[in-house]
């Protein structure tokens, strides 16, 4: 079995989907392992250090008619995506729904793909889940880039010349990226509240020293896979009145709810923006997904108010180092699943395996993104009807 690692195309991706251990791990498997050049370059994974572990460097415009499975981090560019041979399979971050051209060539041209974000929430599927690996640094990291960006110290000092009160650092949203932000906020003395809409996630934010801001008649908004569900609009009115005295003391909010192929939740409309105390800091992590603030822009920061809105997708890039140890760990694990006597064998059988198919036999599987591609076909014709 002929596996590639992929040096990434896109210019903003800093991560690698293997490592020098994660070659070890895969050669251990009896896998041909080749990664083309300067792939973990801004990992700080150098050529010889794949090279020692046992991989062949290939030029990063080597042809791909032998490989069996491709690794990557996020989707290789239209033209290296051409040149992946119909009996190959793409392992990646492909955000399914959000990119759809991606899809598109993969079923046009045969490849079958492996979704990262589709594997199941499932227990024996957690060394492979990558969303909670990339999240857990994405949700420390926010809570740096607050602290970094706030002209106020997070913990408690007592000195002679007086004392400084704690910051007060509010997380919307307490899954996995949340919970560690809480952690990190918490370590550096911040007093921190959180809220969620899960029962579960109360006694979570408790674990770690946390506040919980629960809301009035929301107990239990949990549904498919354990995910959270969307409010009504009297439940999140009841939501934003809840958080609304917490957020007027606030000196960092980092945002970090979502719900799996939606908008992400408005948590903070303009008008709770307002009454928030000028220099507050809020990091909105699910920016791509429209963000928790109203306010928020993709691109760029915005000032309302004296609040600073700092968008921040993808922030496990930012860690490339430890964001690729975790996410060539999970990428490794799943490969294990396909390996049968040495040779690549996709067992539909696997609820893993057949939970992550993304693409196969020329046909896109996921049903929202097929939806997706549909709509955007039925939107495309009428543009041109018109
Ligand atoms: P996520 O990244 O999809 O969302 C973040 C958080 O936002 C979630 O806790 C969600 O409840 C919360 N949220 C959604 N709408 C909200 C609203 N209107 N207001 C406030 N908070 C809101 O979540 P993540 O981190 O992926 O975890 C989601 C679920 O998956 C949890 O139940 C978690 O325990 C479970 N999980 C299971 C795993 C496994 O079994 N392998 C691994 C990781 C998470």
């Amino acid at each position: 079995m002929q596996l590639l690692v992929l040096r990434s195309t896109d210019p903003d991706e800093t991560r690698v989907a293997a490592t020098p251990d994660s070659v070890g791990v895969l050669t251990g498997l009896g896998i041909d392992v080749s990664i083309e050049a300067g792939a973990g370059d801004r990992a700080s994974h150098a050529d010889a250090a794949y090279a020692q572990a046992g991989a062949t460097i290939v030029a990063a415009d080597a042809t791909l008619d032998e490989v069996d499975v491709a690794l990557t981090v996020t989707a290789p560019s239209a033209t290296r995506l051409a040149q992946l041979p119909a009996s190959c399979v793409l392992i990646g971050l492909l955000r399914p729904v959000h990119d759809l051209a991606t899809p598109r060539q993969l079923a046009e041209q045969g490849v079958s793909a492996l979704a990262m974000e589709l594997i199941p929430r499932i227990s024996r599927a957690q060394p492979m889940d990558a969303l909670s690996s990339q999240a857990g640094i994405a949700g420390y990291r926010a809570v740096l880039v607050a602290a970094n960006s706030l002209d106020k110290m997070f913990p408690l000092s007592m000195t002679a010349a007086g004392t400084i009160r704690p910051a007060t650092v509010i997380v919307l949203g307490a899954g996995v990226a949340g919970l560690q932000a809480i952690a990190t906020a918490r370590r550096l003395g911040a007093n921190v509240l959180a809220n969620d809409v899960r029962a579960a996630a109360a006694d979570e934010v408790a674990s770690l020293g946390a506040d919980f801001i629960h809301i009035p008649g929301v107990t239990e908004q949990t549904g498919d896979g354990g995910y959270a569900e969307v409010l009504g609009a009297d439940l999140a009115a009841a939501q934003h009145a809840a958080l609304r005295p917490h957020l007027a003391k606030a000196n960092a909010v980092i945002c970090t709810a979502q719900i799996p192929g939606r908008r992400a939740p408005v948590l903070l409309p303009a008008e709770l923006v307002e009454e928030m105390p000028a220099g507050t800091i809020v990091i909105d992590l699910p920016a791509e997904d429209g963000g928790n603030c109203a306010l928020t822009q993709l691109g760029s920061e915005v000032e309302h108010h004296g609040v600073r809105i700092i968008p921040a997708p993808q922030l496990a890039r930012s860690m490339p180092h430890e964001a690729s140890a975790l996410y060539a760990r999970n990428v490794a694990n799943l490969v294990r699943l396909l390996v049968q006597d040495g040779q690549l064998h996709l067992d539909l059988d696997d609820d893993i395996l057949a939970g992550a198919l993304y693409v196969h036999d020329g046909e896109v599987v996921h049903r929202p993104t097929r939806d997706a591609l549909s709509s955007a076909l039925t939107s495309d014709h009428g543009s041109e009807g018109a």
